[in-house]
């Protein structure tokens, strides 16, 4: 009977498949589905049925599949898919109708006329199949248009018909299905990037000339060794403020093979952050995960020495992965009520005048949901201000004032939002700053990739005693490094050395003020190195 009072409560709906949970958020949870499995294997089918309600075709309904040949449809694949989720009750998500990948050879070759009647003509036999499909609710109309660093891709579309072929393929789109919520789609556009604010201002710039671009797809494939986009949520949330639907289309999240213990939580952090995204921003309808057992995945084929980047094994076993996912979309208000137990004692350490390193002994949280990260106040009578929000058992505070007693607490929170009650204060003050002008720039290094990284932010600060209404920052990039973007900030190169002054907005710093910027650099596969000698004036 005692354990009665010790396990947390459980029910036959806590136990529920991913897609019950995710209907009681009003989200879908989906898959992507592979016809092969599909018709072979009963343990693929009865997971894709009960697990999932929303698939798309993995290739299904790519043109290589549904046009081979000029003017020949062929639709046996994306037929039994949507035949598939239509018994199962489930949305499909129709993947994709202009991409520069598995489109024939007779596309690429068209001329610029005969090339956008194609376009027409494919959009309107392919969309026009599934307009009065009830199950047919959504379509990627174009997907991959960027390049890494922000650009236009130079795909034969583009190639061919400069940028109007996106605006043409909504619009072919529109017409034929006009229920279909219509997509662009990309892949490392999940946090604030170059490549994320081209895609922001494509969708903005379209919508003002009334092009029906209705959401916005985030493919999603990370791997756990290139760090979490941790800026997601505020990502999507830029995109749900222009009016578009936000989703996350293609998620598996990969690991250098094999495949361990450790490996696999971190995995299923990951798993659980993107959820967690998903489910704070009202905009986002729900998350396609790319496959859902590593029996059937293409990273193994496509990302050399890397696997294992779903939730279920390649014998159908539940991975932690699927308990994160399951738990972040059962986890909330309804199910987790019980806060993460309080910090320990912050203490403080590298206490300059305008800054200083908070570090505390960590919560714990027993209540399902997961602890999701530590929130630190300022004590100042009767309102409190919050100074900063970190995910680990440590903070460091910028913008201090110079020569200030700071008293502070730490509260923890759970994936539910609960808050745990308040640390003890810890008390600090801070130097006396220069006297004069000056100001301080540290970068941190967001994201990083096999051959590129973005460093956001540059924290600018204004550690003088007066306003200041300019700054500039230089930094040195690490030999064969090359500037691809910047953003909040007018950027100039001169061998590796790299001056970026503020923008028209951000130059006006009152003391003790910060403001940011950010860029992101190409760099040699391999190499590993990232910017140093930050300074400021
Ligand atoms: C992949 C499929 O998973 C593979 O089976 C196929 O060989 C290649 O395409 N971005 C997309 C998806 O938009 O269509 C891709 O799917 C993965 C990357």
């Amino acid at each position: 009977m005692l354990a009665a009072f010790l396990l947390p409560a459980t029910s036959a709906e806590a136990s529920a498949p991913l897609r019950t949970h995710a209907a009681a958020r009003g989200k879908f949870i989906g898959a992507a589905l592979a016809t092969s499995p599909l018709a072979n294997e009963t343990s693929y089918r009865t997971i894709a049925a009960t697990e999932f309600s929303q698939v798309t075709a993995e290739n299904a309904m790519k043109w290589e599949s549904t046009e081979p040949n000029q003017g020949q449809f062929t639709f046996s694949g994306a037929d039994t898919i949507v035949n598939f989720a239509t018994q199962n009750n489930q949305q499909v998500h129709g993947h994709t109708l202009i991409w520069h990948q598995q489109t024939p050879g007779w596309v690429q070759g068209l001329s610029a006329s005969a090339m956008r009647t194609a376009i027409q003509n494919h959009i309107s036999q392919v969309v026009g199949r599934y307009a009065d499909n009830p199950a047919v609710t959504s379509w990627d109309v174009v997907n991959e248009v960027f390049d890494d660093n922000g650009g236009w891709r130079t795909s034969f579309w583009y190639n061919t018909l400069g940028q109007s072929f996106v605006a043409d393929a909504f619009r072919a789109a529109r017409a034929a299905d006009p229920d279909a919520r219509l997509c662009i789609n990309d892949y490392n556009v999940e946090g604030i990037n170059a490549k994320s604010t081209a895609m922001y201002n494509l969708v903005s710039s379209l919508r003002q000339q009334g092009v029906p671009v209705d959401c916005v797809g985030f493919q999603g494939h990370l791997a756990i060794q290139y760090g979490f986009p941790s800026d997601i949520q505020q990502n999507m949330q830029r995109f749900a403020d222009l009016g578009v639907q936000v989703r996350v289309t293609e998620l598996d999240i990969r690991m250098q093979m094999p495949r361990d213990s450790s490996k696999d939580t971190t995995q299923a952090t990951y798993y659980r952050n993107v959820i967690n995204a998903c489910n704070a921003v009202t905009a986002c309808a729900g998350v396609t995960i790319w496959g859902f057992t590593d029996k059937y995945s293409w990273v193994p084929d496509t990302f050399s020495g890397q696997g294992a980047a779903l939730i279920y094994d390649e014998n159908y076993q539940q991975k932690p992965a699927y308990t994160a996912v399951h738990d972040a979309l059962a986890g909330g208000t309804s199910t987790d009520t019980t806060p993460p137990t309080a910090p320990g004692t912050p203490t403080s350490s590298n206490v300059t005048s305008n800054s200083a390193t908070l570090t505390w002994t960590a919560s714990t949280d027993s209540g399902g949901s997961g602890l999701a990260g530590y929130n630190v106040y300022r004590e100042q009578g009767t309102t409190d201000t919050q100074l900063g929000q970190s995910t680990t058992n440590s903070i460091n505070l910028t913008g201090l004032t110079p020569n200030t007693q700071y008293q502070v607490y730490v509260r923890a929170r759970d994936g539910a939002g609960n808050l745990s009650s308040n640390s003890a204060l810890a008390t600090f003050t801070t130097q006396s700053g220069p006297s004069g002008g000056g100001c301080t720039a540290t970068g941190t290094v967001q994201t990083q990739w096999n051959n590129g990284y973005v460093v956001q932010p540059v924290t600018v600060t204004n550690t003088g005693s007066s306003a200041i209404t300019g700054w500039t920052v230089t930094f040195t990039l690490p030999a064969g490094h090359t500037l691809a973007g910047s953003w909040n900030a007018s950027v100039t190169v001169s061998g590796q050395t790299v001056t970026a002054k503020n923008a028209a907005y951000n130059g006006n710093l009152a003391a003790n003020a910060s403001t940011s910027f950010g860029f992101q650099v190409t760099r040699p596969s391999g190499n590993t190195q990232t910017p140093s000698g930050y300074t400021c004036a």
